[in-house]
């Protein structure tokens, strides 16, 4: 008896499930035209030493007219309507012009759409994007799209995550770009933005003035952007921003403000290498509970390593080499229990490397080189088992330095 109502309502419920999910026919048909649209190609062969090792390929192939399309690789249907609300062909070996009036812009009940890593062969961004009003999560980016993107994107005021970076290749020859109002009406119409994805974007004729009124970001990377003016780092640091990458844009100027109060306390990723810049790192920064790394090599910053450093318990790499810093190194660096990743070189950095530093068994790569340090190296630093790059070099040491595990595997 029992047996029975558990064998019936097993059979009610796959029942239910099939029937909820059965594709609608006219997504399925816009799929499959979609899919006809492109050639399935490897991508170029520099893209795939970078995404190889992380990233599972969607088998577009497997799509076929004689199956449910809701369950098809890479496709999300509403269970009830069975409607197709997410597309994931991340690194689908999608080869080809995407089309203006692709049939893709057929399928309105998309929520999230994600086409990063494909080879879109140098396309314009349709505009037709915008017909997608239900987004909330659009990745275009790594797909060879370039010229400019289309304002009329900025309709999807739903989305919560934008993603369009390039990639450096394509924006050596064919970048993307945006004219001019376009962050500021981002900033106006996308309120709901958590993470913004830019990179290698020229992004040059906007005022960075713009960034600080996406008051609701968590994540922006604006690597290699053309940035250039004065930013109100400041404004950008919100409460809730835990990730900002604003690397090479060698005429962004700014500074880092006292990090406390109002500014962010959640910040996970900080680098603004290969910027312009300068002034001290506050004392404030140990505010940064939840820091992992901090990268700010190649700039001007001044001063010295805080000794509120120690409270940045959560660091892995601590990156600020090539920059103009000096004083000595605050022993209690020796607390980063989780470091792993220390390049401290081309600096003006003096007194002796603190013995402390023998503590952190994590650490893989070492850079002190080219600095003004002094005494004797830390005679047990050869024993770090996990250690695979020291380098010393162009310092006042003296006596004998020990003998370093030196495979050279970081350039
Ligand atoms: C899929 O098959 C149906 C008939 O089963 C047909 O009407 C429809 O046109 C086909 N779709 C495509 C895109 O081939
Ligand atoms: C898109 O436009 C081309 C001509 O420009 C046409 O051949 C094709 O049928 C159109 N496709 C759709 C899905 O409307
Ligand atoms: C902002 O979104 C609204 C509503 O979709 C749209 O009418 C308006 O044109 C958008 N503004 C810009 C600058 O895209
Ligand atoms: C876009 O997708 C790629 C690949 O899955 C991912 O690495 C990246 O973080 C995504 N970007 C956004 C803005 O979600
Ligand atoms: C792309 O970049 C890689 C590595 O930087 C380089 O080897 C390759 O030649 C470039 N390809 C093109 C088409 O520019
Ligand atoms: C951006 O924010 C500033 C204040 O922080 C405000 O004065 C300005 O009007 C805002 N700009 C837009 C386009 O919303
Ligand atoms: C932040 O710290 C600075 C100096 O350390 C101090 O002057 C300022 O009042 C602090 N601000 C807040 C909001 O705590
Ligand atoms: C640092 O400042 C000097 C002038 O003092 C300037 O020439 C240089 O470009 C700056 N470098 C960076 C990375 O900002
Ligand atoms: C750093 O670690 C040492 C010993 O491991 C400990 O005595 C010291 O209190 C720590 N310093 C701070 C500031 O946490």
């Amino acid at each position: 008896m029992s047996l029975f109502l558990l064998f019936s309502s097993i059979s009610s419920f796959l029942y239910t499930c099939a029937s909820l999910t059965y594709c609608r026919p006219d997504q399925r048909d816009a799929l499959l035209e979609f899919k006809s649209e492109f050639e399935l190609r490897n991508p170029p062969e520099f893209l795939d030493e970078f995404i190889y090792d992380y990233l599972v390929p969607v088998d577009v192939n497997s799509w076929a007219n004689s199956s449910d399309c809701c369950y098809w690789d890479g496709i999300t249907c509403d269970v009830t309507s069975g409607v197709v609300i997410g597309v994931d062909l991340t690194f689908s070996c999608l080869h080809g012009h995407f089309k203006p009036n692709s049939s893709l812009f057929g399928l309105r009940h998309l929520q999230d759409l994600n086409l990063a890593y494909n080879d879109f062969n140098a396309s314009p961004i349709p505009s037709g994007f915008n017909k997608l009003m239900g987004l909330r999560r659009l990745n275009l980016s790594h797909s060879w799209f370039s010229g400019q993107i289309p304002p009329e994107n900025l309709h999807l005021t739903k989305l919560v995550s934008l993603g369009l970076s390039s990639c450096f290749n394509l924006s050596q020859s064919r970048p993307l770009f945006i004219e001019k109002p376009f962050l500021v009406q981002l900033a106006q119409n996308l309120t709901k933005l958590r993470h913004l994805y830019m990179s290698y974007v020229n992004i040059s004729p906007e005022i960075p003035q713009m960034i600080s009124n996406l008051t609701s970001l968590r994540s922006i990377h604006l690597h290699k952007c053309h940035l250039f003016g004065r930013l109100p780092l400041n404004a950008l640091l919100s409460p809730a921003i835990k990730s900002i990458d604003l690397s090479t844009n060698p005429y962004l100027e700014s500074y880092l403000p006292e990090l406390n109060g109002s500014n962010s306390l959640v910040l996970v990723y900080l680098d603004l290498s290969e910027t312009s810049l300068s002034g001290n790192i506050p004392d404030s920064i140990g505010n940064l509970k939840h820091l992992n790394v901090l990268k700010i090599q190649d700039s001007n910053i001044t001063g010295k390593i805080p000794i509120s450093i120690v409270s940045l318990s959560h660091l892995t790499s601590l990156i600020l080499s090539s920059s103009k810093l000096s004083g000595s190194l605050p022993s209690s660096i020796g607390n980063l229990s989780y470091l792993n990743t220390l390049s401290l070189s081309s600096n003006n950095f003096a007194g002796e490397i603190p013995s402390s530093i023998q503590n952190l068994n994590r650490l893989t790569y070492v850079d002190v080189g080219n600095n003004e340090f002094t005494g004797t190296l830390p005679p047990n630093i050869n024993s770090l088992s996990n250690l695979e790059y020291f380098d010393a070099s162009l310092n006042f040491f003296v006596g004998t330095n020990p003998i370093y595990p030196l495979h050279h595997s970081f350039s």
